[in-house]
């Protein structure tokens, strides 16, 4: 059911929140838990939309899965037995093509609808396919609708990709861990994310480390058992409520956010004159004066999260002066921009490069870099949420603004953030779901 949110904005945002376990960890290693032979126990699953489709596809596929609390769920692989990922399920979520390695290793084969952009770029995935073919699959198309796989055996090879993507480096190394021989990644990503998957993949059996420069090295093996394994901490989500606390002049603790995998942005935010406190369980962040501007662009890791940017480009609204976000990652990230606009936010996007180095969107005429002139008081409004990421953004804008903004597209919210409201209100936001077909 599809509603709004209702949010009076004006205050500071003070109190304590425990951040949720990470949407972009859990449902990898829910795809990944349909290589183990037996039932595997993930602990700290977000209650969010994304996990609930990613389970059901699990379904669909002829595992069985039950949650025994509300943040651990068991997954019985040992009975899939369905290849084809229906086409619901494409368009809606990133996940299905990741479930084509587990898939080739337990069928031989996979076949997934093509996977359409959304709002934030095209969202192609060549990268994977490229990789799996090298690993010895036979990719096919039939009627352009959808992508048939196929491999009796896969074999380990020397890939290098042509960018650190995520998801095709979480598909790669699960193609590679049962592949015969050994398998080299070259400039893969390294997310925290990552690690935590590559980290169950290994406690299932995987053989697989790390080297310098973005490479991963896995040599293929045959037996993996079902573990049971914890899913980190939302570093997107603890990070976004630290803009708000900022934003809103307030003071909040995020329990369970961890320094290591927040370096760039707790460096960012010190250097825009944000206050943190790194505790033993937690990170304390609070406004202490006037915020600076800054210059700063997205990357992949160790650089800026991409999905820290929407909420800090609404940060650097009250940021004293001109700072300039160069967005690296995608095409089209600044879609909040407008909307931040027409509350008021003074800001500029430009097809240069405004960074210190050129990116792979120079000279491609997509908007990705802006100008944020601040500070700036925001007006509330009535928002329509286009993408996950913006979603917070525009809720974070709304409790800026004086006065009372009406938020659609709950749904795409939810998709990522468990428990939003209830986390909101937890640190005073004044902030309610209206059901649309309410009374
Ligand atoms: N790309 C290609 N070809 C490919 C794959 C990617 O051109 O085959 C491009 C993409 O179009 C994009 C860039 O490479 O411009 C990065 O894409 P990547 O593959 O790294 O992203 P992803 O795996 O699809 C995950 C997260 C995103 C997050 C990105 C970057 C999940 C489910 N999604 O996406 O999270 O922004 O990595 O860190 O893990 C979100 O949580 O809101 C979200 C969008």
């Amino acid at each position: 059911m599809s509603g709004y949110y209702t949010v009076g904005g004006g205050r500071p945002l003070n109190g304590s929140l425990k951040v949720s376990g990470a949407k972009n960890a859990a449902l990898k290693m829910i795809v990944a838990s349909l290589i183990a032979d037996g039932v595997t126990t993930l602990r700290n699953v977000p209650n969010i939309t994304d996990v609930e489709i990613t389970l059901k596809l699990c379904g669909e596929l002829g595992a069985t899965y039950r949650w025994t609390d509300d943040t651990t769920v068991e997954i019985d692989a040992r009975t899939v037995n369905n290849h084809v990922i229906p086409v619901k399920y494409s368009g809606s979520t990133r996940t299905p093509i990741l479930f084509v390695s587990p898939l080739l290793h337990r069928l031989g084969k996979a076949e997934v609808a093509t996977i359409g952009g959304c709002s934030i770029g095209p969202r192609p995935i060549n990268y994977h396919i490229e990789g799996l073919k090298q690993l010895g699959v036979h990719v096919d198309m039939t009627g352009k609708t959808a992508y048939c796989f196929q491999a009796d055996r896969l074999k380990g090879n020397i890939i290098s990709l042509e960018y650190p993507s995520v998801g095709a480096t979480e598909n790669l190394i699960m193609a590679a861990v049962a592949a015969e021989g050994r398998t080299v990644i070259q400039n893969a990503a390294i997310e925290p994310e990552i690690l935590n998957l590559v980290g169950m993949l290994q406690a299932m059996g995987a053989i697989i480390y790390q080297d310098v420069n973005r490479v991963w090295i896995i040599e293929g093996t045959k037996k993996f058992r079902a573990v049971e394994y914890d899913v980190m901490y939302d570093r997107i989500e603890a990070a976004s409520f630290a803009a708000c606390a900022l934003a809103t002049k307030g003071d909040v603790f995020v329990e369970g956010a961890i320094q290591r995998d927040m370096a760039t942005f707790l460096d960012v935010l010190r250097k825009i004159g944000g206050s943190f406190d790194i505790k033993p369980h937690g990170i304390r962040f609070s406004y202490e004066g006037e915020l600076k501007p800054v210059n700063m662009e997205t990357d992949v890791h160790p650089g800026f999260m991409t999905d820290w940017h929407p909420p800090f480009g609404a940060l650097l609204t009250q940021a004293n002066g001109i700072s300039v976000i160069h967005e690296t990652v995608y095409e089209s990230r600044f879609g909040y921009v407008e909307t931040l606009v027409s509350m008021g936010a003074r800001i500029q996007l430009t097809t240069d490069c405004l960074g210190s180095r050129e990116c792979r969107f120079t000279n491609k005429n997509y908007k990705h870099s802006a100008l944020i002139a601040g500070v700036t008081p925001l007006r509330p409004g009535t928002l329509h949420i286009p993408d996950l990421r913006a979603g917070f953004a525009y809720i974070m804008s709304a409790l800026i603004a004086e006065g009372e903004s009406r938020i659609y597209g709950t749904e795409f919210v939810k998709r990522g953030y468990s428990d939003l409201i209830g986390k909101f209100r937890a640190i005073g936001a004044d902030i309610d779901e209206v059901e649309e077909n309410a009374d």
